[in-house]
């Protein structure tokens, strides 16, 4: 029986460990907080597939292609949308309630999506609904559980083969000390929110996969995009105002109550992600930095809370009523398209180490990312990753399998390199590689994050700080090399998208 170690206990990862169960495999899923602390649990927005006659396959992979910038893989993203509704009537069998209309599953439309194709669970709390779900199967599963529990590095080993220098993992460390075994290791460790001082990901989003991954020299891909989100609530906790409440007619204006993205875009609010954020920012730094505000008002108090139930509380909580007056908005950080570079079964490129969901770059969402796509792509891939966990180590790809990955040095520049606090880390990162970069802000941060020193990992906090500066380090290397903007990426020195660099960017430790 093989042994299978998941990271992560998101959809992504929840997937892999019950589907792992499912194909007779001992199963170990470790956590760093509790099984429901993930970006899944938080997520709003909903599930795109296709499972409407009206709707097609080739539709979502254009959509999915468009919002990608020219990066995304076509194989990858057909991938995602033609095994999206299998992976999706598995997550109802595994208890996952949709919305429904009239008896069936209610399509919702969002923007930049061609058909109604997205679902929805508990009207805007469809991440709570399948996070939940899975912790049920999991929890009545065979899998051990370790919850609490600080995955420090991967454990590797080199591999006894013919004139080969590979290497392969066999386990992790803890940050007791203690190693876990394994035949394979699945990282579903999530997102990077933690990079930036405004991010709707929760404090458990801090790149720890991705993290280890570089320090164990696996390649990277394309982190120099992120996508920042436009409206989130300006208020502790960055709460998600989702793109749906735009989508049903609110409106973004200015301090002086005008609306001004009318002025930016033809599609004003319901224009490109990256570039709402964008306008938001610009509008900001017009008005000293105080925030924008979005107008619902014009939905009604009983509209909003019946469809936005989880927004509407969340609003309250925080003593704004959207029903009655424009709550005050900010773009924040919100999802990674780069991470650990897969192949289209999430094989990375160390042998027996293998990443899905949010942790992964397996080049479908490209320079940016289609909403309501990532969901999918956890329970996609959660469960094709376990149709390759027992193959050998030649079948995994080498770095030469994608374009030259650059080899950029992530360690300490000097032995007394002064110490950092996360806050500094973030503003650093915000101003250098948020919404808008430039090559010379973006080379003073280099200098900066290089003279920082890693912190000695003696507990969960100085464990994740050490994993944010590997990480911040390398986002900024790669925002530095692309001398162009694309989706996510948008430097002001290379303001338009140049075709010949079409390609995806590849990071490695030296
Ligand atoms: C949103 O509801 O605006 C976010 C959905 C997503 O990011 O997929």
């Amino acid at each position: 029986m093989m042994h299978v170690l998941v990271v992560g206990s998101g959809v992504a990862g929840m997937t892999a460990a019950l589907e792992s169960l499912d194909a007779g495999h001992d199963v170990t899923l470790v956590t760093k907080s509790g099984l429901a602390e993930s970006n899944t649990r938080y997520a709003q927005g909903g599930v795109a597939v296709v499972m409407t006659s009206e709707d097609s396959v080739a539709s979502h992979v254009q959509d999915t292609l468009v919002a990608g910038a020219g990066l995304s893989d076509e194989d990858t993203v057909e991938v995602l949308v033609s095994e999206g509704p299998d992976a999706v009537r598995e997550l109802i069998d595994r208890g996952v309630a949709f919305d429904q209309h009239d008896g069936v599953l209610a399509h919702g439309l969002e923007a930049a999506h061609s058909h109604a194709r997205i679902l929805h669970a508990g009207g805007d709390a469809t991440g709570a609904g399948i996070a939940y779900a899975l912790i049920d199967r999991l929890r009545e599963s065979a899998a051990t559980v370790l919850e609490n529990t600080t995955v420090v590095d991967l454990v590797v080993e080199p591999v006894e083969a013919n004139l080969s220098t590979r290497s392969r993992v066999v386990g992790v460390r803890l940050l007791d000390g203690t190693e876990l075994t394994a035949d394979a290791i699945v990282l579903a460790t999530g997102g990077a929110g933690q990079l930036f001082p405004y991010t709707t990901n929760p404090e458990v989003a801090t790149a720890d996969g991705l993290a280890m991954a570089l320090r164990a020299g696996v390649v990277a891909a394309d982190l120099e995009f992120y996508q920042f989100h436009p409206t989130s609530l300006a208020a502790p906790g960055n709460f998600l105002i989702s793109e749906a409440v735009r989508g049903e007619g609110a409106v973004l204006i200015d301090i002086d109550g005008r609306r001004f993205m009318t002025d930016v875009h033809p599609d004003a609010e319901l224009a490109p992600r990256d570039v709402v954020a964008r306008g938001i920012a610009a509008q900001m730094a017009r008005q000293h930095g105080a925030p924008v505000r979005l107008d619902a008002t014009a939905l009604g108090s009983e509209f909003l809370a019946k469809r936005f139930p989880n927004i509407d509380a969340a609003c309250r909580a925080q003593g704004f009523d959207w029903g009655t007056t424009p709550i005050p908005v900010t773009p924040a950080a919100h999802y990674y398209m780069g991470g650990i570079r897969t192949d289209a079964w999430g094989r990375t490129s160390l042998p027996g180490l293998f990443a899905v969901g949010e942790a992964a770059c397996n080049g479908l969402h490209g320079a940016n990312r289609l909403a309501s796509n990532s969901l999918l792509e956890g329970a996609v891939y959660g469960t094709r990753v376990v149709e390759v966990l027992d193959q050998p180590w030649e079948a995994f790809p080498s770095d030469a399998d994608w374009s030259a990955p650059e080899s950029v040095d992530l360690g300490d520049a000097t032995d007394d390199g002064r110490s950092f606090t996360r806050d500094e880390l973030q503003q650093l990162m915000w101003d250098a590689a948020g919404l808008s970069r430039d090559g010379e802000t973006l080379a003073k941060a280099a200098a900066v994050l290089a003279a920082w020193s890693t912190p000695d990992v003696t507990d969960a906090k100085s464990a994740e700080d050490a994993n944010l500066l590997v990480v911040a380090r390398a986002v900024v290397a790669s925002a530095l090399a692309r001398r162009e903007s694309r989706g996510g990426h948008f430097r002001t020195d290379f303001p338009e998208t140049d075709p010949a660099q079409a390609r995806h960017s590849g990071v490695v430790a030296r």
